[in-house]
């Protein structure tokens, strides 16, 4: 027996899948003949092709009918295991809005397994939506939202990977070339395409600068000062497969000043294939001169394993640490970090009454994917000062996890992904006590318009 109900093992999902998809009254028409051309090719334009297409990150392109029908039992696998589109929060438990959503709703993934488990049919051309237009990765995907490109661009220095090595650890420092302060709206990472980033596995950027110390820096050095935490103020922006950057709200963003630095903690990881000079890119977009948010908003690293990480052979290991906040805040985002025994994490906030909350929690966390959760801003959790994070994480060391690669080993603290890991990382606004005040009075006058033309509507 467990010890909690998180830990779903694949024959409990499997069985929840079934029971979900007997129960299928949600198809639109029952009669309906489910067919690639009018149901399945819209599902996987939409959630799938972005990746699974010709030179993009997936191991292969599902962007014909031919391509699907031979991928089927894989996709099924996938698919009703929810590794596949990468999006691996849990869904009954937390916060459910989401800016960058990519998961299918139950009922998307009913559809796309009757069809794979029916004869497949291809259905009627005339159905098939035109092909959508996809990004490539030498475009910067925030370009389109911003109509224009970053303000500025940094770049690493270039790396040159041998054909077989082990993972590198590569930390250039680059100057930014600003003169003056400027505010950060939107943060996008891009590793040189195609090269980089078929090897670039994860990246960090450090904001190297000399800060005044201020109320708020005083909180975040403390925090990076404690031996729970690292990063300190300066963590900018990480960045892993998957994962393309950060927006900040209207009236919150970072803060750059002149003469300012990155510095890189590039993970790199060989393919077989020597890469020669790949390179990471940084791009930023301001906030206009003139528009100077009102909030500040901090990367900040939530460490989930105490002091001590100690996973036996054979065994699931439950680790928890505790952050209590200053002052009021708004937390953008969720993004879990563990490698390939993490199996779970969540993050809850115990408020100053003592009552207790999961904001959200990775119930199947896939180590080679680093999701960023992001809240859409109206679900963003708002927390008064005197809130207590706790961070919990779960380490599957026993044969039950696929991705364990020896369940004989004890396994303990390191960068390898044959060591472990568990934390967060959360980019934490604070925010005035009028404003945390002002944010609350908004958001239960929005909820009790909604619940009124509800009402009206019954
Ligand atoms: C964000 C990119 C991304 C999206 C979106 C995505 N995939 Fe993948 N997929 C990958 C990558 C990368 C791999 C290989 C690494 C892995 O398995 O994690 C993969 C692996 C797979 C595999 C296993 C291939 C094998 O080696 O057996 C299947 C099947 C699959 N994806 C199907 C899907 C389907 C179906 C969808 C949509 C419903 C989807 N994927 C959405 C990137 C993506």
């Amino acid at each position: 027996m467990r010890g909690n109900n998180f830990i779903r093992g694949p024959a409990t999902m499997f069985f929840a899948l079934a029971c979900a998809i007997m129960a299928r009254p949600a198809l639109a028409d029952a009669q309906e003949e489910l067919t690639y051309a009018k149901h399945v090719a819209p599902i996987l334009q939409e959630n799938c092709q972005v990746c699974h297409q010709p030179g993009s990150i997936a191991p292969m392109s599902l962007m014909t009918f031919e391509a699907v029908k031979r991928y089927a039992p894989r996709i099924r696998e996938k698919v009703s295991q929810r590794v596949m589109p990468p999006w691996h929060i849990d869904r009954s438990v937390g916060v459910q809005e989401f800016k960058n959503d990519r998961g299918l709703t139950d009922e998307e993934l009913e559809t796309l397994v009757a069809w794979l488990d029916g004869d497949m049919p291809y259905g009627d051309e005339a159905d098939l939506p035109p092909a959508p237009d996809f990004p490539d990765g030498s475009e910067w995907q925030f370009k389109e939202q911003f109509g224009r490109p970053p303000d500025l661009v940094v770049k690493s220095d270039p790396y040159t990977l041998a054909a077989k090595t082990q993972d590198k650890w590569f930390r250039p420092l680059t100057e930014t070339g600003l003169t003056e302060e400027r505010w950060v709206k939107a943060i996008e990472i891009r590793p040189s395409w195609p090269d980089g980033r078929s090897v670039v596995h994860h990246t960090l950027a450090f904001l190297v600068q000399q800060e005044d110390p201020d109320e708020m820096s005083e909180a975040t050095a403390a925090l990076a000062t404690s031996s729970r935490s690292m990063g300190g103020p300066g963590l900018f922006m990480e960045w892993a497969v998957g994962k393309v950057g950060e927006i900040f709200p209207d009236g919150a963003g970072k803060l750059m000043l002149p003469g300012s630095r990155i510095s890189w903690e590039v993970h790199y990881h060989a393919i077989g294939r020597e890469v020669e000079d790949s390179y990471v890119e940084l791009g930023l977009w301001f906030y206009p001169k003139d528009e100077v948010p009102e909030n500040r908003t901090r990367l900040r690293y939530f460490n989930a394993t105490g002091d001590d990480l100690d996973i036996a052979p054979g065994k699931i290991a439950v680790t928890q640490d505790f952050y209590t906040l200053r002052w009021p805040a708004r937390l953008e985002n969720f993004q879990p970090h563990m490698h390939m025994r993490g199996k779970a994490m969540s993050m809850t906030a115990i408020y100053p009454d003592g009552r207790k909350e999961i904001l959200s929690q990775v119930s199947n966390f896939q180590w080679n994917w680093h999701v960023n959760y992001i809240y859409a801003d109206h679900a963003a959790p708002l927390l008064p000062a005197g809130t207590t994070l706790a961070f919990t994480a779960w380490h599957d060391n026993t044969p039950e996890n696929p991705n364990n690669p020896d369940h004989t080993q004890w396994v303990g603290w390191g960068d390898r992904t044959i060591d472990e890991m568990a934390h967060a990382w959360v980019d934490v606004t604070y925010i005035t006590e009028e404003q945390y005040a002002a944010e609350i009075a908004r958001r239960e006058a929005l909820a009790q318009e909604q619940e009124t033309k509800e009402g009206g509507k019954r």
